[in-house]
C-alpha cells in the first residue's frame, strides 16, 4: 500500500495498533507501532526537536494554532513521524493526505473546508501538488480562506469560504523543490539530516526493546552501521537480523549474528543500497570518476535526477564517496576502493582535500 491511499481511519488504525498486533511481517504496522509519540521519545535531530519544541511551546502559551511547519529531509527520516508528534504535542487532531492525492483544486477545498478549529493538516509529498491546488494553499494558508468557484465561463462566480485556524505540515525531500511563494508562507522550515550511528544505535536499542529482540551493543552497532544514516531502514534491517537470530542463532542479536544475517541479505558493508552502488559505479566506470553532470549521470543509472539528488547524493556525499564540485559529480578515492577498483592516479577528486569533500555536503 502506498502512503497516498492512506484514508484518515487507516491511519488511525495503524497508530492505534499495539506492538503486539503490529509485529508481524506487514512493514507498515510495524512502522506505526515503533514511531515515536512525543518530541521527548524523538532520539536525535537536536537541532529541530529544539526548534520545534520553541515553536510548540509559544503556540501553547498563546493558546492558538503553531504557524505552519515543514519538514524537508530525504525519506525515512521522521517526516511523518514529526507531523504526528505536532499534532500530539498541541493535543489537536490530525488529518493526513500528499500531494499527488491532490489532483484538482477541488479535492483541497473539500479537505480545506472540512477542518476543526485547530486541526493539523500534514500534507505529504507537498511538492507534488497541482498548480491549481497550490494557488489555493497559499491564500488558506495566509488567510485562513478559500475562494470556491461555482459554475463555468463568464457566469462563474467565486464563494469565499473562510477556514479555522489551522497549522499546515508540509513534508517535502527537498525545501528547494517547492516554488518560492508556497515556501515563504511557512513559519517554520525543519531541515532533517542523516542521522549518524550513535543515535541510529539508540534507536535500534529502542527499537528491540519494543519488539522483545534481545541484542547486545555490537549487535546494535553493527545494524546501526548499515543502515544508511536511516531509521526506517534500521528498524527494517533489525528485524531481518531478529529473524536470522531466532532461526539460525539463540535468539541473540550479537555482531556476529548481525554480520551473517545482513551478508544474507546481502546488505552493504557501509549500508549503501542498489542505487548508491549503481551511481558509483556509473561515475567511476562509465564517467571515469567523473566530474559528470547531474542529468547525466542520473540518465546512466536510469533514475530521475530528483531521485539520485535527493536520495542517493546525501549519503555517498555524507560518507565520503561522492563531492558535489562546481564542474561537476566526482567519485573519491574511497568510491574506487569500495567498488574494488584501483584508484586511478589523477583522480579529479585527489584535488579536493578530505575538509573541501565535507564542506561540500
Ligand atoms: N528520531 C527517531 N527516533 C526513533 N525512530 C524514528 C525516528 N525517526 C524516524 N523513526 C522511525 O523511522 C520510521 C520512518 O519514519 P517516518 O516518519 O515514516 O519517515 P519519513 O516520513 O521521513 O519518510 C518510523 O517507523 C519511525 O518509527
Ligand atoms: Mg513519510
Amino acid at each position: 500500500m502506498h502512503e497516498d491511499d492512506l484514508t484518515r481511519a487507516e491511519e488511525d488504525y495503524f497508530s492505534s495498533l499495539t506492538i503486539a498486533e503490529a509485529d508481524g511481517d506487514d512493514d507498515r504496522a510495524v512502522e506505526a507501532a515503533l514511531r515515536p509519540k512525543s518530541l521527548d521519545e524523538l532520539i536525535g535531530q537536536q537541532r529541530v526537536r529544539e526548534q520545534l519544541s520553541l515553536v510548540l511551546e509559544a503556540a501553547r502559551q498563546r493558546e492558538r494554532a503553531p504557524d505552519h511547519v515543514l519538514l524537508s529531509g530525504p525519506p525515512g527520516l521522521g517526516k511523518t513521524t514529526l507531523a504526528m508528534i505536532i499534532a500530539a504535542e498541541m493535543s489537536a487532531p490530525l488529518r493526513i493526505t500528499s500531494g499527488p492525492a491532490i489532483t484538482h483544486a477541488g479535492d483541497l477545498a473539500a479537505i480545506l473546508s472540512g477542518l476543526n478549529e485547530g486541526e493539523v493538516l500534514f500534507v505529504d509529498e507537498i511538492h507534488r501538488m497541482s498548480r491549481p491546488a497550490e494557488e489555493m494553499l497559499y491564500l488558506a494558508m495566509e488567510d485562513f480562506r478559500v475562494d470556491v468557484v461555482i459554475g463555468k465561463g463568464p457566469g462563474a462566480t467565486a464563494i469565499p469560504i473562510d477556514l479555522p485556524p489551522f497549522t499546515l505540515v508540509g513534508a517535502t525531500t527537498r525545501a528547494g523543490l517547492l516554488p518560492g511563494p508556497l515556501r515563504d508562507r511557512f513559519g517554520f522550515t525543519g531541515h532533517l539530516e542523516l542521522y549518524d550511528p550513535a543515535d541510529l544505535e539508540l534507536i535500534v536499542r529502542r527499537s528491540a526493546g519494543l519488539l522483545d529482540v534481545t541484542l547486545n551493543d555490537d549487535g546494535a552497532a553493527e545494524i546501526a552501521g548499515r543502515s544508511r544514516g536511516t531509521p526506517r531502514i534500521a528498524n527494517r534491517l533489525l528485524r531481518r537480523v531478529r529473524d536470522y537470530a531466532q532461526v539460525k542463532a539463540d535468539g541473540t542479536v550479537t555482531q556476529e549474528v548481525a554480520q551473517k544475517a545482513l551478508d544474507l541479505y546481502e546488505v552493504d558493508p557501509l549500508g549503501l543500497d542498489r542505487l548508491d552502488l549503481a551511481v558509483l559505479d556509473a561515475l567511476c566506470r562509465r564517467f571515469g570518476g567523473g566530474p559528470v553532470g547531474i542529468s547525466t549521470l542520473s540518465v546512466a543509472v536510469g533514475e530521475e535526477r530528483e531521485t539520485v539528488e535527493e536520495v542517493a547524493e546525501p549519503f555517498l556525499v555524507r560518507s565520503g564517496f561522492l563531492a558535489r564540485t562546481p564542474r561537476g559529480r566526482v567519485a573519491t578515492p574511497a568510491a574506487w576502493e569500495h567498488l574494488g577498483l584501483p584508484v586511478p592516479a589523477n583522480t579529479e577528486a585527489a584535488a579536493w582535500s578530505t575538509d573541501a569533500l565535507w564542506n561540500e555536503a
